[in-house]
């Protein structure tokens, strides 16, 4: 098998324009080592638990969204690879010491996806984007705000009954899977298609808050004998945006957080440079689509550094049939 050092260094080789991209690659996955390692002592070393902060989210921070954070932190900032970093943990960007050198990457990533799913041992996992930076002073907030169509990488690990690492170079999307005993990924599943089926992952409470065409795709999706659909759909919701839509895109069809109308404030509750961006690269690299229902969501131009759009994130004909909806409301 194939480590994803060997994946990167051959990636390398046939794309010398990535050259660089290698040792970026596996500063994160390295960081991903490490948090998965503290994922699986969890409580045994009094790492679960609320660590009484408050993130720019407003949501109270657990000590591991903490931890987590500070491991990227500190495996991206003195490899020379990076120039910048964003997180969800941080209001604003990340700006690389002075006394290391900078490199010609910038990472925006959510380094504790799914909090919630911390204390009681449900899947969590860390999703990243990158995206090129090319000058040579020290980049802001607003160097971030780039439609997710530049992103030269992205993926996340999952830290589940396993720890895998699913990528994209914008070649296709690769899975690894870390083995604990050695401390390296390997190469287990080439080039994910992401199949037709029909399954939907969506927080269903939510319905009451929905825009109409959500609640119709759901109305078919439940009434499973329409004329449309003819399918009988099954539903799935871990609570964490990685593990949710890995297994829609390992085994089909759609992971949605739609817009709602609970907060005026927040139109939706994903994250576009950290959550969503990075995740809809994926899928498309898949052959799957990524929307807001009316915009695709690669070529949003983001405002904010948290900004929050919805997100629907599916193989193509469930995706296309949810757009046609949306259309037909405006
Ligand atoms: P995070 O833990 O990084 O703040 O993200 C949580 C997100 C996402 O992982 C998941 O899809 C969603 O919140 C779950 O929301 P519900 O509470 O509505 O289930
Ligand atoms: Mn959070
Ligand atoms: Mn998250
Ligand atoms: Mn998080």
């Amino acid at each position: 098998m194939k480590t994803l050092s060997q994946y990167l260094l051959e990636f390398e080789r046939d794309n010398p324009e990535h050259k660089g991209l290698r040792l970026a690659i596996e500063d994160i996955a390295k960081a991903c080592a490490r948090i998965s390692d503290l994922v699986g002592r969890g409580a045994l070393v009094g790492i679960h638990g609320d660590a009484g902060e408050t993130n720019v989210q407003g949501e109270s921070q657990q000590q591991l969204d903490i931890l987590s954070n500070q491991i990227m932190l500190d495996m991206l900032a003195w490899s020379g690879n990076w120039a910048g970093l964003a997180s969800e943990e941080m209001e604003n960007i990340y700006h690389i010491p002075a006394r290391y050198p900078k490199g010609k990457y910038l990472c925006a990533f959510d380094p504790l996806d799914g909090s919630a799913n911390i204390d009681i041992n449900m899947p969590i996992g860390t999703i990243f984007s990158v995206l090129p930076y090319d000058r040579s002073d020290a980049p802001h907030n607003r160097d971030f705000l780039r439609p997710g169509s530049e992103q030269i990488a992205a993926g996340y690990a999952l830290y589940g009954a396993c720890t895998m690492l699913v990528l994209t170079l914008g070649h296709g999307v690769q899975r690894f899977t870390f083995d604990r005993s050695i401390g390296e990924f390997f190469l287990t599943k080439e080039n994910i298609r992401i199949p037709d089926s029909a399954s939907f992952s969506i927080n269903l409470s939510n319905y009451r808050f929905w825009e109409k065409p959500m609640q119709q795709y759901i109305d078919l999706c439940l009434a499973g004998d329409q004329d449309e659909l003819a399918k009988n759909y099954n539903m799935r919701w871990m609570g964490c945006m990685i593990a949710d839509s890995h297994k829609a895109l390992e085994k089909g069809g759609v992971f949605m957080y739609p817009a709602d109308n609970r907060d005026p404030a927040k139109p939706a509750k994903l994250r576009l440079l950290y959550e969503v961006s990075p995740m809809s690269y994926l899928f498309e690299q898949a052959g799957g689509r990524a929307t807001t229902g009316t915009e695709n969501i690669l070529d949003i131009i983001p405002t904010e550094l948290h900004q929050r759009v919805p997100a629907i994130l599916g193989s193509k004909a469930e995706v296309d049939y949810i757009e046609a909806l949306h259309q037909a409301a405006l």
